[in-house]
């Protein structure tokens, strides 16, 4: 195929993100999704809203079962947009039908899947995207670019929000399915923020501290952290990501140099405020004052993540943020449980204690340790 054409698509899962990946290859030249599919029911798959979907995106094939859509010559890219216990077999999978893939954050469950994931991308030869948008957004790589430029000086310190009052879907909060709860969602997140500013340093070490405070009730998984990354270098990090936080989702960053601040906020500060008693469901405006975004998919990276994933698939090339990144925030989620669980301070690497697959469990068994 002509190394111009535009990257074909075959999307996995008809939830919330897929429907912003929709809307991204759409806006994207580089990409075209031609077809949708769904997880089999007959191996766990919940009823999804797929075909309907699929149909209102002008897509023509629709694939109840994800394996038939890795049979079509044609799909070059797969997305994988599933619950997070999903990921790593369907990334597998599809590496090994030769497709290349964007996975959705967090990258998969277990670190040892996130190494097969790496080595058989690099095998085969084909290209693995890490979905994480902010590293992709047009307000937060402007600040790299005045961090990198040297605004502030050498940086040091960097401290990261993600936070909002909770997932829309019954399996963020099942430990199987989501793996661990608002640190794995949001967390992951912050931690690649504070990667991506410091140039991908190296982690050393990791303190957290882990609660749940409000969606107890859903559930025995976190929805509120605080994460301490001290990077090779001397630079810290202070992360805070949760579920806790009613009246809308702040993602922001402060950064300090020796020669200044650096303040940045996604979506508070966008110079259009509506104050609604009732809100605004159909536009995600909630009562009260709010600030919703004007070019929200723009403002939020998706098509850019998406333009460079198929650009790196035509050069044949690992993206910025590849599998390897998301390996290295699950290595770091897992250290974050165990310091939590454990009340000290991890350094890496970390090795899971045998037997565990999923990160939030060496925080789940914190009581019987
Ligand atoms: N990058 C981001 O900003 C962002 C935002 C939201 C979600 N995500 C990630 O995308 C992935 C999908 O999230 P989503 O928001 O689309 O979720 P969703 O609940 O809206 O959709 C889940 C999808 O998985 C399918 N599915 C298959 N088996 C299932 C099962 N056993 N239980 C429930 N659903 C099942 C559903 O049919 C549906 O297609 C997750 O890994 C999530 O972390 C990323």
């Amino acid at each position: 195929m002509p190394s111009s054409d535009p990257v074909r698509v075959g999307l996995i899962g008809s939830g919330w993100i897929t429907e912003q990946h929709l809307a991204a290859f759409e806006a994207a030249p580089e990409t075209v999704a031609v077809a949708l599919a769904d997880y089999p029911r007959d191996r766990g798959g919940r009823p999804g809203r797929g075909e309907a979907v699929a149909a209102q995106a002008g897509l023509t094939r629709y694939y109840p079962d994800y394996r038939r859509l890795l049979e079509q010559d044609d799909v070059e890219l797969v997305t994988v947009a599933l619950p997070n216990a999903l990921h790593a077999e369907v990334t597998l999978a599809a590496l090994e039908a030769g497709k290349h893939v964007v996975v959705e954050k967090p990258l998969c469950l277990r670190l040892e899947d996130a190494d097969r994931i790496v080595a058989l991308a690099e095998q085969k030869g084909l290209t693995v995207g890490y979905a994480e948008e902010l590293c992709f957004c047009p307000k937060f790589v402007r600040a790299k670019e005045l961090v990198d430029a040297g605004g502030l000086g050498r940086v040091f310190f960097l401290e990261q929000t993600e936070i909002h009052e909770g997932p829309y879907s019954d399996w963020f909060f099942d430990p199987t399915l989501a793996g661990g709860g608002a640190l794995m969602d949001m967390g992951c997140h912050a931690i690649e923020y504070a990667r991506w500013m410091f140039g991908k340093a190296r982690v050393e070490a990791v303190t957290a501290r882990i609660d749940t405070f409000v969606h107890g009730h859903r559930g025995p998984l976190d929805d509120f952290c605080l994460v301490h990354l001290d990077f090779e270098g001397g630079m810290k990090a202070l992360l805070q990501a949760g579920w806790t936080q009613k009246g809308g989702m702040t993602s922001s960053a402060r950064i300090l140099g020796p020669e200044g601040v650096l303040k940045v906020d996604l979506l508070q500060t966008t110079g259009l405020e509506i104050y609604s008693t009732g809100g605004v469901p159909t536009a995600d405006v909630y009562p009260g004052w709010q600030r919703p975004g004007y070019a929200w998919l723009w403002e939020n990276g998706y098509p850019q993540e998406m333009s460079a994933f198929a650009r790196a698939v035509r050069a044949g090339t690992q993206p910025s943020e590849s599998a390897a990144d998301g390996r290295a925030v699950l290595e770091i989620m897992w250290a974050a449980y165990a310091s939590a669980a454990e009340g000290r301070t991890v350094r890496l690497p970390y090795t899971p204690p045998e037997g565990l697959t999923s990160p939030v469990q060496v925080w789940l068994q914190r009581e019987a340790r």
